[in-house]
């Protein structure tokens, strides 16, 4: 399978340069001539007492936002990076106030949890582009590649706010946290509940699954994605979880659970004819996960 070579590359750990040296159409496309972005004013006041010219936070997103496109123009990775800022912030739990969308998964013990596995490539994508706006939190730039990712794949523009602080590595969150895909509503409703989220947040959320697949090598699922046009950010994750009729698609047992109860069904019809009525939801639900434990 062709994505195997993307993922057998990284794996190498050359996933900075290996980009550029991918002779598929869609991935070289940008090498060609995606723009440079000029350079941003370096910030703040020294040690020696020298005042440089202050970044903007707006600026900086604007340096960070362009970096981001260029990288999906080069490589279609959008989902994994929607994948990853869900796996940052889903380790929330209100009860606690612990975890949340502060980058402890980019360290040792939270990467290593099997609900992580690939991640490591999401996070590989992003250091350059992390070096290029130091004064931007890791926790900032993996949801903003979530939000920019969303929409470079025709998907909603989701408010976003700056200013999540990174964790120290001892404030990475124990196994566990996240839900498994094995499971039905009762199951999720405990994990979500637990990040302060509701029913309808959990199926809106969901929804996510209308980008990207399950990698064979990662979660262990078949290589399939839940819509025919994975790469597209639209609402036809729910079309297809009503259809229920082509094989080559993929059905978790949580994605089945969706429609284990009236209430969340009638949810998934709604969604499923109304794809502005799902931008506009989705985009509140997002906005919540992505700020999960981050007082913005
Ligand atoms: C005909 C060959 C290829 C096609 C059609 C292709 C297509 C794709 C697609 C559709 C994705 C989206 C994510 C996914 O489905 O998993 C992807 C991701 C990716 N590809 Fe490729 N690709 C090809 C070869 C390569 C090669 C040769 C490289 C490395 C030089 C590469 C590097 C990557 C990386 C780093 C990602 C993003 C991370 C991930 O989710 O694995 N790809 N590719
Ligand atoms: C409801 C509970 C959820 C379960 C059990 C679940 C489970 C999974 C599994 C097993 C995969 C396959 C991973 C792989 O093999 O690469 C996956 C992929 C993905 N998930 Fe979820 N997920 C859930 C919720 C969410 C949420 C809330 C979001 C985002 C808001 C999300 C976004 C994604 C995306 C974008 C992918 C594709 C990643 C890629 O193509 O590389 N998921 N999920």
């Amino acid at each position: 399978m062709a994505f195997v070579g993307g993922v057998g590359a990284v794996k190498n750990g050359a996933a900075g340069a290996l980009s550029s040296k991918c002779g598929v159409a869609g991935h070289a496309r940008a090498v060609a001539g995606v723009p440079r972005v000029r350079s941003v004013r370096v910030a703040a006041r020294g040690s020696d007492g020298v005042v440089a010219m202050a970044v903007q936070a707006p600026e900086l997103e604007e340096k960070a936002r362009a970096e981001l496109k260029a990288l999906y123009e080069k490589t279609p990775c959008m989902p994994i990076m929607v994948r990853l800022a869900w796996h940052d912030a889903g380790t929330y739990r209100a009860a606690t106030n612990t975890g949340g969308a502060n980058a402890s998964i980019r360290y040792g013990p939270e990467i290593a949890h099997g609900a992580n596995a690939g991640l490591k490539i999401a996070i590989d994508l992003l250091e350059p582009i992390k070096a290029k706006v130091p004064e931007m939190s890791y926790a900032d730039l993996f949801q903003l590649a979530s939000v920019v990712g969303i929409e470079f794949g025709g998907g909603p523009k989701i408010p976003f706010k700056m200013g999540r602080k990174d964790a120290t590595e001892e404030e990475c969150t124990e196994d566990g946290r996240l839900p498994d895909a094995t499971q039905g509503m009762k199951h999720l409703r405990e994990v979500f509940y637990g990040m302060g989220l509701d029913d309808k947040e959990i199926l809106l959320l969901s929804g996510a699954h209308t980008f990207g697949r399950a990698h064979s090598d990662r979660s262990g699922f078949e290589d399939k994605p839940w819509t025919k046009k994975p790469l597209d950010f639209d609402n036809t994750y729910f079309v297809e979880l009503l259809a229920n009729n082509d094989p080559s698609l993929l059905r978790l047992v949580s994605d089945e659970a969706l429609m284990s109860e009236e209430e969340l069904l009638g949810l998934v019809k709604l969604y499923a004819e109304d794809k502005e009525a799902f931008f506009k939801d989705y985009s509140a639900a997002h906005v919540k996960l992505s700020e999960l434990g981050c007082s913005l």
